[in-house]
């Protein structure tokens, strides 16, 4: 059925997939071709098997189709075309098949239509439809390669906070173990040394040196709370966030809340992690920034999902300038945020006008609890 191309010069070449069951209208095609300056390379068929071998055996630059067929027709080959390669370009040719029908089938996303008896624009249509099949070719190349890049950077994200969670639980289990329990010694030894000490003034310097050391041992253990709470991972979210919040009150407003409850189940660990951090930045952002005089945390377990929200009654902010502001490197908490949700499978929500407040609500997809779900920390 494929005619070798022998190509006069100056003609274009052409791979084209011609669906006709008249030899006399293939000719004709053939002829209109020619005239229009192309070089067809052709294969012509009439029915979906020869339509589907066709398309199988090489590549085709574009398709050219008789509506109505014996026992086939140019709808259908639209379709098994559209299936195989959406970006082929594809046209209808036919006798008058009516205004309506042509309407019907550009909607159904055949690139033009040209009528049998005048096929004066046969040449424009190719012509068009091969550079619109290079756009759509370099959209499509360009989409996947956005969609890879954002998944490589989601990936890259992913593992940086992963990283950094690891890392600031391993210094604050060093710093709390090993540099605190060193420095416990030392001040339990400087206070025996105080007691042996018969000189005054040697006592009086061993005071002062165990008074440091005690301070040193306060930061030391107060940083390695601050690095990564060990509530977060021996009790649960809830917990963590009780002391995050006993953490931060310095007595002076905002008078800060929980809601959640009494006994919650555990949850995901990285759930678990997204949500204290997330709590940690907003009611650092509600401490620093709102003025606030009440910051309410709430936790809401609806046992296929989670809600976390942190609101406070302060003076609010404008987000959108807030957020491209931060685009710009000029801060890191309300990108962090968003960051985190997502990384974790939620949804995040920050709404807040200047003068009203803000609330910040994150939502997470959460596998229902098992019936007889076993209470208490996880093995
Ligand atoms: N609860 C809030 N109330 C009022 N303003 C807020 C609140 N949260 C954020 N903002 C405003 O949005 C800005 C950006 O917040 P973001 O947390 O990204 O940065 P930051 O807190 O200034 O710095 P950091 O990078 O240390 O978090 C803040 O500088 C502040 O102006
Ligand atoms: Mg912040």
């Amino acid at each position: 059925m494929s005619h070798a191309p022998t190509r006069p010069a100056g003609l274009k070449p052409l791979r084209v997939l011609i669906i006709e069951d008249t030899d006399d209208d293939l000719q004709l095609l053939l002829l209109a071709l020619r005239r229009a300056g192309y070089a067809p390379d052709h294969a012509c068929v009439h029915s979906a098997a020869g339509l589907a071998r066709a398309l199988e055996q090489r590549p085709w630059d574009i398709v050219l189709s008789d509506y109505a067929l014996p026992d086939f027709s140019g709808l259908q080959a639209l379709a098994q075309v559209q299936a195989h390669d959406p970006d082929l370009p594809f046209i209808l040719i036919s006798g008058n098949i009516g205004e309506e029908v042509a309407v019907a089938a550009m909607r159904a996303g055949a690139h033009d239509y040209l009528i049998k008896g005048n096929l004066t624009r046969l040449g424009a249509a190719i012509d068009r439809e091969l550079r619109e099949a290079v756009v759509r070719q370099e959209r499509r190349r360009a989409d996947r390669e956005l969609r890879e890049a954002k998944q490589r950077l989601q990936a890259l994200s992913n593992r940086m906070l992963e990283i950094q969670e690891n890392e600031r639980r391993h210094l604050a289990r060093e710093l709390h173990d090993e540099i605190g329990q060193a420095l416990t010694a030392v001040k339990l030894n400087l206070q025996a040394l105080e007691r042996r000490v018969s000189d005054a003034a040697a006592r009086r310097l061993a005071q002062e040196v165990t008074g440091l050391v005690g301070a040193v041992l306060d930061q030391v253990r107060a940083l390695s709370l601050d690095l990564r709470p060990p509530q977060l991972d021996d009790l649960g979210l809830v917990p963590a966030l009780h002391w995050l919040i006993r953490r931060s009150a310095g007595g002076a407003p905002p008078a800060v809340l929980l809601h959640a409850d009494q006994q919650p189940r555990r949850l995901p660990a990285p759930i678990e992690t997204a949500c204290y951090r997330l709590a940690q930045e907003a009611l650092a952002n509600a401490m620093r920034h709102a003025r606030a005089s009440r910051v309410d945390i709430e936790v809401v377990d609806h046992g296929d999902s989670l809600k976390l929200s942190i609101r406070d009654d302060g003076r609010g902010f404008n987000f959108p300038a807030a957020l491209a502001r931060a685009a710009s490197g000029k801060s890191m908490g309300l990108l962090g945020m968003r960051e985190r949700v997502s990384l974790a499978g939620g949804q995040l929500a920050i709404n807040s006008r200047p003068g009203g407040g803000t609330e910040v609500c994150a939502t997470f997809p959460l596998a229902a609890p098992a019936q007889d779900a076993a209470e208490g920390p996880r093995p």
